[in-house]
């Protein structure tokens, strides 16, 4: 990796995690060095993909966890082919909140999705990030940052606290079988202290 080419970075983790803060945070962070960075979200990020977004999310609209698994994808896909992929040409750093692993945590070890088909899918977005945090929190904290955010819970936070176990244990064989991409995350810490780690990690591992 030069400092010309881009460098794709997404952050993993359950809900409550503090994710968007982090992001946000780190962002601003690697802009103030000087470095182009473009922000985006998952699932989100390109009007079609908000529009899928609200249906993915909708509490009221029934949708079988195939139909989850391959509506998240083509969120994906038209994310990564209209932005991600020409921002990385451009050399830019690209932060996405979630990705692809969100659909094998939650699709998969949540919802019991056939792993090899998302391992399929995967393969057809064909777009390795170069580095993930996975973002952990207990329970407690977690609840804590969803009471303060506020709102009304969507599709995924109404499914209870089993279903978010198996969540973060699917981040957690993720990291596991990963290693070289992921990187696990204590998010209890204040952001500025989230932040300063994974700065200090994609200085370790990228030399940026
Ligand atoms: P968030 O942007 O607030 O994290 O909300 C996105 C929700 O969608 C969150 O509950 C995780 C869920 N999700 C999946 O279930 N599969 C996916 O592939 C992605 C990207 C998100």
């Amino acid at each position: 990796m030069n400092q010309r080419a881009g460098l794709f970075i997404t952050l993993e983790g359950g809900e409550g995690a503090g994710k968007s803060t982090a992001a946000r945070g780190l962002a601003d962070m690697l802009r103030a060095e000087g470095y182009t960075v473009l922000t985006t979200r998952e699932p989100g990020g390109t009007p079609g993909a908000e529009a899928m977004r609200a249906l993915l999310l909708s509490t009221t609209i029934k949708l079988d966890p195939l139909a989850q698994t391959m509506l998240h994808f083509a969120a994906r896909a038209d994310l990564v082919e209209s932005v991600i992929r020409p921002a990385l040409a451009r050399g830019e750093i690209v932060i996405c909140d979630r990705f692809y692993d969100s659909t094998m945590a939650y699709q998969a070890y949540g919802l019991d999705v056939d792993v090899s088909a998302v391992a399929s899918l995967i393969r057809l977005i064909n777009l390795r990030p170069d580095l993930t945090f996975m973002l952990e929190v207990s329970e407690e904290t977690a609840n804590k940052r969803r009471t303060a955010r506020g709102g009304a819970p969507d599709r995924y936070e109404e499914m209870g606290a089993d279903f978010m176990a198996r969540v973060a244990h699917g981040f957690h064989a993720i990291a596991a079988s990963e290693p070289g991409r992921c990187a696990l995350i204590d998010a209890e810490p204040p952001a500025e202290t989230v932040v300063a780690a994974m700065r200090r990690i994609i200085r370790d591992r990228t030399g940026r």
